[in-house]
């Protein structure tokens, strides 16, 4: 238990600073605070970044930023996924130095798991769905299986950070613990939470989720830089000899996070931050649009680009702005490391959300409508302070079919069909026959683990191990 001294230091301490900010209403129910809740507030008082909140109060909670319409937006040049002809060593030489880089450890897998998986509607880590056409595995167990599929296939300890929030952490680390890891050795697997900001009422103030806790939100992906500094885990890259960041959301079962082609192209153009983009599936796609403005690579999330750009075509009628962000990004050790060590903040953006909170009566009201911001910052603002930004278009068959909602669009649903889809493209490759419906779609159900195949060509090696193929047969290759 806490020194009662010693909490009456912080208890004055944190006070005087609230008192200084107008937030003295977070301190109402001190007196009936048991010893180890009041150094819960305080503790959560302690952690707020008033040199960064102060003004955003100001900017983002009392006033709504406004958004200036971009101005001379281009398309931003694209890497394409095939090569001209010309260009075809060039991507052979990238396989190579890509397959180099991972050989010699030089590689990270990073997965950014801090989200609360509101719009799909489960509790705990989003990470913990199963989300495979069959066999039940998770979004974990697959990110877990490739990271060990490719520490065999390039003969080497590739290890794997998780950035969790402090609302899933206990809950991911319990299951990574329950999971043995995914057979990945414990020391390689690095899980840390996210930074946190409060969540304030319209009226700038902060709001008490409990009558010792205030309300807390984590500060989005961009806050991830941050957060591998201060949890030690950049350290703990440059001590493994780790150069490049493999960052990848995880909510994308079919994300490739050790793609040769994409590592040796960013390597070899002295990239210090490359983001993989596809083809919108349509004008008004939920991506990121990939575009550049003033000469400097920017996304512009779907819901702040024009519909004047969103629906412009070039001559030929084709889409312009058509490179949607799939959130799969390399980023150099040393350029986060940069970014970091030169104190970078990345621009915050203001979204409203319904946020349960204790009233002066000491009711908890849960709002039906929006009553707080919540601040968060975006990982891909950090690709127009990168030098050489590099950007490769993919396949969305091959690797895009994010699990975002419960039903529709974007869904379990989808995301199981396109992994079938994707395993058994990847089986007729090889020469296997595959039973399709007269539209084409497959007529069975296939779940291909990592440990089988990692890319397309790697079913060839383990064609012995496919049964033959049958109508509404459901099969699970491992
Ligand atoms: C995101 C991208 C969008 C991209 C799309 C591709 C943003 C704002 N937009 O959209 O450009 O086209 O993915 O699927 O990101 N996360 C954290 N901590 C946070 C917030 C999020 O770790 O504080 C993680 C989530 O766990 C998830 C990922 O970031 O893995 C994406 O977050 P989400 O808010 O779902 O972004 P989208 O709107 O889906």
């Amino acid at each position: 238990m806490p020194a009662t001294t010693e909490l009456d230091h912080r208890y004055q301490s944190a006070k005087a600073t609230l008192a200084q900010r107008g937030q003295e209403h977070v301190l109402r129910w001190w007196e009936g605070l048991a010893p180890n809740d009041r150094d819960s507030l305080l503790t959560d008082v302690e952690s707020i970044p008033w040199d960064i909140l102060g003004s955003l109060i100001h900017t983002h909670v009392l006033a709504t930023p406004t958004r200036n319409i971009p101005q001379d937006l281009r398309p931003a040049e694209v890497h394409p996924a095939e090569p001209q002809a010309k260009f075809t060593k060039k991507y052979d030489d990238a396989r190579k130095l890509g397959r180099q880089l991972l050989t010699e450890g030089r590689v990270a897998a990073f997965t950014v798991a801090g989200g609360q998986g509101t719009r799909l509607g489960v509790d705990g880590p989003k990470g913990e769905v199963e989300v495979t056409p069959a066999g039940g595995r998770t979004l974990f167990q697959i990110f877990g299986e490739t990271v060990l599929a490719a520490r065999r296939r390039y003969g080497c300890a590739i290890p794997w950070y998780v950035m969790t929030s402090p609302a899933n952490h206990d809950a991911t680390v319990a299951c990574f613990a329950r999971n043995g890891y995914f057979g990945l050795p414990p020391e390689d697997v690095v899980l840390f939470p996210q930074g946190m900001l409060p969540a304030l009422d319209f009226d700038g103030k902060l709001l008490l989720s409990d009558k010792h806790r205030i309300a807390m939100a984590p500060d989005g992906h961009g806050g991830s830089l941050k957060a591998l500094a201060k949890n030690r885990a950049l350290a703990d890259m440059c001590k493994r000899g780790i150069e490049i960041i493999s960052y990848f959301q995880v909510d994308n079962p079919l994300a490739k996070p050790f793609d040769p082609l994409f590592l040796g192209l960013h390597a070899d153009t002295g990239s210090e931050m490359s983001t993989k983009v596809t083809r919108k599936a349509d004008d008004l796609e939920r991506v990121g649009n990939v575009c550049v403005q003033d000469g400097r690579v920017v996304v512009i999330e779907y819901s702040d680009f024009p519909d004047v750009y969103a629906h412009a075509t070039h001559a030929d009628g084709s889409r312009k702005f058509d490179a949607g962000n799939i959130a799969i990004h390399l980023l150099d050790v040393a350029f986060v490391d940069r970014l970091v060590g030169q104190s970078l903040q990345l621009p915050f953006r203001r979204a409203e959300k319904k946020v349960a909170f204790v009233d002066a009566s000491g009711e908890r009201v849960e709002p039906k409508s929006p009553n707080a911001v919540k601040l968060e910052m975006f990982v891909f603002d950090a690709i127009g302070l990168a030098r050489n930004p590099l950007l490769l278009e993919v396949d969305r068959a091959e690797e895009f079919s994010p699990v975002k909602n419960a039903t529709g669009v974007d869904s379990l649903e989808t995301a199981k069909r396109d992994q079938t889809s994707r395993a058994c493209r990847w089986l007729e490759a090889a020469g296997v026959s595959v039973p399709r419906k007269p539209d084409g779609q497959p007529d069975l159900t296939i779940a291909m683990a990592p440990s089988f195949a990692l890319e397309a060509a790697d079913v060839a090696e383990n064609i012995d191990r496919v049964p033959k193929l049958k109508p509404r047969d459901t099969v699970v290759l491992t």
